[in-house]
């Protein structure tokens, strides 16, 4: 982008554009990694119509658009890695209207998703997918990413949710990728392919997401393991009984250790023979059923040699154990510098994933701290630079890292489950894709955006 489209932008849209350098490095930042591109300006368009002149004028110029929501994504897909700008969607945050006779609710894309959610209980409906950042993260950034969290193992990831997206191409045409419909057999599901494809193909600009009934009551309880890798079995036992759990979190032991250390008000011994823990929560609208519920997951959990079960007896109590486990991600963060990948596999296979993962760390020696959606065999492996040298940090571990992709994909799974392919994942793309598929894959992003301005270099190799 040259200094005349600078001052052209700036001209044109200057109660929305700023080239402060202050908003230069803010939305050069996501949450990952210590990663910093800074885009040349950042506009901040508060209508449809604006986005639409925005990418009409930076299509003609062939200057690079990367939309931009709270910035809490973990695969570098918010990161205006070619410069040009960054697009923030924080001034389209309004919730449009909650539809209680269809149960939907259409909202533009920076609202935060836990405000939706808080907006939607309120009249008794429910938003499940709850990333760990959900009161800070869009909306709008959920579906760029597909974002899943702790509930999608009962209620599933963004994707089931959304009905029908209003996106602004990059010719800035506007279109309805669906209906707002519970069903849709109408041609190719359009609304799916920009699920999850991270502004690489447009930006949306108001969403119509389906709701369910709130469930009224639930029990949360924490199980300590003396064995990781039992803990890991334990998921696939839990699951065949029959019961589905609202979620099913696994926390290695020092994942768990590093995060209480920064939550000062909590209370909770991780004695030194626990390796690893579990975190389940049961939901519904019968207080009874759910006790039954856990009466059963304890029965199964006998056979796995565990310590003694935690169960959560006030709100207070299930909000501190919920906050540990949202907050691993960030004391990981805190504690070294790391690189965190978010492999998943059929769940069956969780333990043979753990370690392999470990097996993989002991050869290239690096210490991980594993955590995650055990339930959904959504594994976050968490590689800790400690003292590898630079050295071993840049050329080795690219190489382990592929090793870690291999074995999941052998496993059955794919090397992310819900935080993206971005930038920092994709040259591993060859792993979980044939050369067909990475081709339809190019074709679709060719077809949508031809000058290739929608946040360039993600998702797929120029
Ligand atoms: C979590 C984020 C990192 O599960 O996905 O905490
Ligand atoms: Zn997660």
């Amino acid at each position: 982008m040259t200094q005349e489209h600078i001052i052209y932008l700036s001209e044109t849209f200057k109660d929305i554009a700023s080239i402060h350098e202050n908003d230069l490095d803010k939305y050069g930042r996501d949450e990952t990694e210590d990663l910093l591109f800074r885009p040349q300006m950042v506009l901040k368009p508060s209508t449809t119509k604006e986005v639409a002149e925005i990418l009409k004028y930076c299509n003609a110029h062939k200057i690079p658009v990367t939309p931009s929501g709270a910035r809490t994504g973990l695969s570098g897909g918010a990161l205006p890695i070619k410069g040009g700008i960054a697009l923030s969607l924080e001034r389209m945050n309004k919730i449009i209207s909650i539809d209680e006779n269809n149960y939907q609710v259409t909202t533009q894309p920076g609202v935060i998703t836990q405000v939706l959610q808080e907006a939607v209980k309120a009249k008794g409906l429910f938003y499940p997918p709850d990333p760990a950042s959900k009161g800070s993260c869009f909306i709008g950034g959920n579906i760029a990413e597909n974002s899943g969290g702790p509930k999608a193992v009962k209620y599933g990831v963004t994707a089931d949710y959304v009905l029908n997206l209003e996106v602004v191409l990059p010719s800035g045409e506007v279109i309805w990728t669906g209906a707002n419909v519970l069903k849709n057999a109408t041609g190719y599901n359009l609304t799916q392919l920009i699920v999850g494809s991270e502004g690489t193909l447009g930006v949306v600009t108001q969403i119509v997401l389906r709701l369910i009934p709130h469930p009224t009551v639930d029990m949360l309880m924490l199980v300590p393991f003396y064995d990781a890798r039992k803990a890991c079995e334990a998921v696939a036992a839990i699951m065949k009984t029959g019961i589905t759990p609202s979620g099913l979190e696994f926390m290695e032991r020092d994942a768990i250790l590093w995060t209480i250390k920064n939550i000062p008000s909590i209370q909770l011994e991780v004695a030194d023979n626990h390796a690893a823990h579990l975190l389940i929560e049961v939901d519904g609208f019968d207080e009874n059923k759910l006790i039954e519920e856990c009466e059963k997951i304890a029965e199964v959990l006998e056979q796995f040699e565990t310590g003694e079960v935690l169960f959560a007896d006030s709100q207070a109590q299930k909000d501190k154990l919920w906050e540990v486990r949202r907050k691993v991600g960030e004391a990981v963060k805190s504690h070294s510098i790391y690189k965190e990948e978010d492999t998943v596999v059929p769940r069956f296979e969780l333990p043979n994933l753990l370690s392999g993962v470990k097996q993989i760390g002991e050869k290239y020696g690096f210490q991980s701290v594993c955590y995650g959606h055990a339930g959904d065999g959504n594994l976050h492996v968490n590689i800790i630079k400690g003292d590898l040298s630079e050295d071993q940090w840049n050329n080795e571990l690219p190489i382990a890292i592929r090793e870690i992709f291999e074995l999941t994909v052998q496993l059955g799974g794919t090397i992310s489950g819900e935080h993206g392919i971005g930038l920092v994942q994709k040259s591993y793309m060859d792993i979980p894709f044939t050369a067909a598929s990475l081709r339809l894959m190019k074709g679709i992003k060719q077809l949508f955006d031809p000058n290739n301005i929608m946040n360039p270099g993600k998702i797929l190799e120029d």
